[in-house]
Formats: C-alpha cells, sequence, structure tokens
C-alpha cells in the first residue's frame, strides 16, 4: 500500500444514541469515496458493527480478536521479541481490513478495559495511528455517549462531527462529548449535525448550544430509514435530501 505524504484527515462522528450517526458515517463515508482519488478507511468503532452493516460488509476479524489472540499468546510466554510481536500486528491489522477499491474497513470490536493490558492497547493505537497515515480519510463511527468513547482510535482525531436530533436530550449530549473531547482529543475542528429536522422553521426554533459551531442540518429522509429496514447499504444510496445535506454539511466541516 503507497504511503501518502498528507496527513490523513480523521473524521468522528459521535452523539447520543440513535440520533444517526451510523447513518452519517455511511454517508460520508460514500460522499467521500465517491472520488476515486480519495483513499478512504472506515472505521466502525461500535461493538454493534452498525457501520459494517450500513455499508454492507462482512466482518471476519476485529481489532479485539486480534488484540485477545495476541493476550493468549503473551499469557502463554510467547517466544516473540517486541519488534517480533509489532510486526505481527501490523500484519494481522492489515488482514483484517475488509478493502475495495479506494475504501478500507476496520471493526474494532468490543471496547477496551482502562488499565488492563495498557502494553497491548498501546501498541494497537500506534498501529491504528500508522494505518490512519496509508488514507486520506478515516472515518470513524463513535459509540453512543462519550464515556465509551474509545481512546485507541479517538487520541488522533481531526475533525470531530457531533450529530443530534432536535431533542434537549441529544443536544446535552454532544454539549458533553465536546467538554469531554476537549480535554483527550487534539482535534483541528468540530461541528454539529441536526438530524431528522422537518424543515427549515423547525431548525430555526432549535436553541444551539452556543459553544457549538453548526454544520447544517439533515431533513428527515425516508430512504434512509427504507435502506436501513431492508438492509441495504448506503453505498449504493443515489442522490436524497439527507445525501444532499450530508454533503453540504461535509464541505463546511473540512473547509
Ligand atoms: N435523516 C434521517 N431520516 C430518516 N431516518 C433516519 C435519518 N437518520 C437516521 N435515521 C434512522 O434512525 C435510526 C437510527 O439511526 P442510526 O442507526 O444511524 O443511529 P445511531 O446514532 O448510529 O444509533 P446507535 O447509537 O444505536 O448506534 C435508523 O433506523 C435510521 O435509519
Ligand atoms: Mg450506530
Amino acid at each position: 500500500m503507497p504511503v501518502s505524504k498528507k496527513k490523513a484527515c480523521i473524521i468522528a462522528v459521535c452523539g447520543k444514541g440513535g440520533v444517526g450517526k451510523t447513518s452519517i458515517s455511511a454517508m460520508i463515508v460514500k460522499i467521500l469515496s465517491a472520488n476515486p482519488g480519495n483513499k478512504v478507511l472506515a472505521i466502525d468503532a461500535d461493538p454493534a458493527v452498525g457501520l459494517a452493516s450500513a455499508l454492507g460488509i462482512l466482518v471476519h476479524k476485529t481489532v479485539d480478536d486480534i488484540r485477545n489472540d495476541l493476550i493468549r499468546r503473551v499469557q502463554h510466554g510467547t517466544s516473540e521479541d517486541k519488534t517480533q510481536i509489532l510486526s505481527r500486528l501490523d500484519y494481522e491489522m492489515f488482514s483484517a481490513l475488509a478493502e475495495t477499491k479506494n475504501l478500507a474497513f476496520l471493526a474494532i470490536g468490543r471496547p477496551e478495559k482502562d488499565g488492563c493490558y495498557c502494553q497491548v492497547n498501546h501498541m494497537l493505537k500506534d498501529i491504528i495511528a500508522s494505518l490512519a497515515d496509508n488514507f486520506d480519510y478515516v472515518v470513524i463511527d463513535g459509540e453512543a455517549g462519550i464515556e465509551q468513547v474509545n481512546r485507541r482510535v479517538m487520541e488522533k482525531v481531526t475533525h470531530l462531527i457531533l450529530v443530534s436530533d432536535p431533542s434537549a436530550k441529544g443536544l446535552n449530549v454532544v454539549k458533553t462529548i465536546k467538554e469531554v473531547s476537549d480535554s483527550v482529543v487534539a482535534y483541528e475542528k468540530h461541528g454539529l449535525i441536526l438530524n431528522r429536522v422537518r424543515g427549515e422553521s423547525e431548525f430555526n426554533q432549535i436553541k444551539m448550544p452556543d459553544e457549538l459551531v453548526s454544520l447544517g442540518w439533515i431533513p428527515e429522509d425516508n430512504a434512509i430509514r427504507s435502506f436501513d429496514m431492508d438492509g441495504r447499504s448506503i453505498l449504493e444510496l443515489e442522490n436524497s435530501p439527507a445525501m444532499d445535506a450530508v454533503k453540504n454539511c461535509l464541505d463546511i466541516a473540512l473547509s
């Protein structure tokens, strides 16, 4: 795989449960990978592997499977030294990537438990970071909430995209995520996308938190629901109102 000189743009999509993180992540992946010049890595950081289904990808191995294999080997007293372990991890990580043309996909699996197997977790973090260097864009579909924000992948985020529905609860969660992220993530830009908004007048009535930059809003779109219900890949979704709106929000986020 050729190594790109440019620093990868690492986009994390976060928000309360059920607000549309996976749908928006999948649309971002679709928009970015539509340009054959872009090399895109989609990372599913949700143990329920929602992004894999939204992109129609079958997961054979997760980062967590690789981590558990390594822990087992270490517990059984592997004779490999650190360099050998690292190169094996590197190889296994590449083999866990599901790749098609200019789009690769990696599922994290279960979130790490803090405090245990720190060395293994650090090695994985470094490998994910070096993997990101091979891509122009990395899109991370985060888990709901913030407590579980997966630091292995979040640390290197450059663009934090917060998603909320118009509810006060959803907006409170993104405010908290932004506060917590400010202390753990060295991101360059953040922005809020309001999803499932029923028109401009509803959008204008929503009290946006002052500390959050708005990227715009996504309408309620039946195509998104029906693709989800039929288990169809968002990669097959051609122009739809939600997709057009995500494109506008993404343009602002990346400008
Ligand atoms: N703009 C939209 N218009 C219509 N339906 C939408 C829209 N965005 C998301 N949905 C629907 O809302 C539901 C939740 O969306 P999604 O799975 O993307 O949310 P999520 O934040 O990833 O949820 P979770 O926290 O469970 O991972 C899905 O059924 C999806 O099809
Ligand atoms: Mg999801």
